[in-house]
């Protein structure tokens, strides 16, 4: 891409910093603004520079931070900074500065540009839980919302102090998605949907160099990654091989079908979406070896063991805890490839197979270009063409979201 076709190219984003625990995360933040083309402006509060330092943020963003309104070298800050941007993002956002936005508070450099904006503002709640479901800050947030801004809630885990509950700042690529949605940088047919793609062959490891492999390159997963970001999701890319950054999609790098076990079950609780794309290997060796394996000892027998049926799994959990998530499994057949996606679906309990004898020209793994049935659960079958991977993945993610939304039994 170049830089001037990245979505958030020639957008001005203010990246408010309040001082939370979370604090820390907003650099993360400020660098993926940054690598999806936005030009970004840190405002801190004195409270967020107890917990990260200003230079951290000038460096990464080629800005001074506006910290203190009566210190900055432009002449108006106060109205300048809030009238220039195209949004507002304030990650964390205490339970303090939401209380100051919510009665119109303007005693500081980030208050003062909250209250001087016509831009839309986006504000990432993290605190703890207590203090989440305080009667006051549960009428300020329903405040903030009514007048059209959006809060983005705390999910739940580990906070501060040892504490689990309701109060962590929002993923990443949650908050960054709802920054690409306010500014139109993405499309919106799966918007607020939350996609989770797996890709590659999962690598079986024997000893500390070596793994049981195969073919797959995880270039049709990262495309449908890419086009579930394109049509507005945000999610999850759980990937074997290397991927490029995805607008809205947090990259997870696994190996072994262990590890990528791992990863799907571990976020099934957020997902309306699972597209299994990535060659999960049958096998692993029962054993790995903590050193390498020496050619002088002869050839070694390797013991096989089966290996988790990950789509069978998470879709198991799923149709207990979220009938309606839809859940597409892929095929790669060399022989009777459309019989074999057909028992597939039945058998799993999927709503949509896309098939691919492997074996055809420019079809499956490592070429750029796939062509595919389709099969759904409602009975329909399609094929697509050799096409690029790219528009099998946008036609394969029209076909899975169209299908009847009817629950299963
Ligand atoms: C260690 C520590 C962690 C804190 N974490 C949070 C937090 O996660 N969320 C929150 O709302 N307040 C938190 N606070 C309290 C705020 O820092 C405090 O309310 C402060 O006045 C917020 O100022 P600001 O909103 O201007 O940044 C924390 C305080 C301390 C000392």
């Amino acid at each position: 891409m170049t830089s001037a076709s990245l979505p958030l190219a020639g957008k001005h984003v203010v990246l408010g910093v309040s001082g939370g625990i979370a604090a820390y995360k907003s650099v993360e933040l400020l660098r993926r603004l940054m690598d999806l083309g936005a030009d970004v402006t840190p405002v801190l509060t004195r409270s967020a520079l107890e917990f990260v330092g200003a230079p951290t943020f000038r460096a990464l963003s080629g800005r001074d931070p506006l910290v203190d309104l009566f210190r900055a070298d432009e002449p108006i800050p106060h109205t300048k900074l809030g009238q220039g941007a195209d949004l507002v993002l304030v990650a964390p956002a205490t339970a303090n500065l939401l209380a100051k936005f919510a009665a119109g508070i303007a005693d500081d450099a980030l208050t003062t540009t909250l209250v001087a904006t016509a831009a839309p503002v986006v504000l990432a709640a993290a605190m703890h839980t207590e203090m989440w479901l305080h009667p006051s800050v549960v009428a300020n947030v329903k405040t903030i919302r009514a007048r059209g801004f959006r809060v983005i809630d705390p999910e739940r885990g580990r906070l501060a102090g040892g504490d689990v509950g309701y109060g962590r700042l929002a993923e990443p690529d949650v908050v960054i998605g709802a920054v690409l949605e306010e500014l139109g940088g993405a499309g919106s047919t799966l918007r607020g949907r939350y996609v989770l793609v797996t890709a590659g062959g999962t690598r079986e490891p024997i000893d500390p160099v070596r793994y049981i492999g195969n073919r797959s390159s995880g270039k049709q997963g990262i495309a449908v990654a890419q086009e579930a970001a394109r049509m507005g999701a945000t999610g999850a890319l759980v990937t074997t091989v290397a991927a490029p950054a995805i607008p809205g999609f947090e990259l997870v790098q696994v190996e072994s079908a262990l590890e990528m076990r791992d990863a799907v079950m571990s976020r099934l609780d957020r997902l309306d979406a699972l597209v299994m794309c990535a060659a999960v290997a049958d096998f692993r060796p029962a054993e790995v070896a903590d050193q390498k394996i020496k050619r002088d000892g002869g050839a070694p027998e390797i013991k096989l063991v089966a290996n988790p049926d990950i789509l069978a799994e998470a879709t198991a959990v799923l149709r207990r805890s979220k009938p309606e998530a839809v859940v597409v499994g892929f095929a790669a057949e060399t022989i009777d490839a459309l019989r074999h996606g057909e028992e597939k679906l039945a058998r799993k309990r999927v709503d949509m197979m896309v098939v691919n004898d492997v074996t055809e020209e420019g079809a499956g793994f490592g070429t750029d270009t796939n062509s595919v049935w389709l099969i759904a659960r409602d009975g329909s079958r399609s094929r697509i063409e050799l096409a690029a991977k790219r528009e099998v993945a946008a036609a394969l993610l029209d076909k899975a979201f169209a299908l009847d939304r009817e629950p299963h039994a």
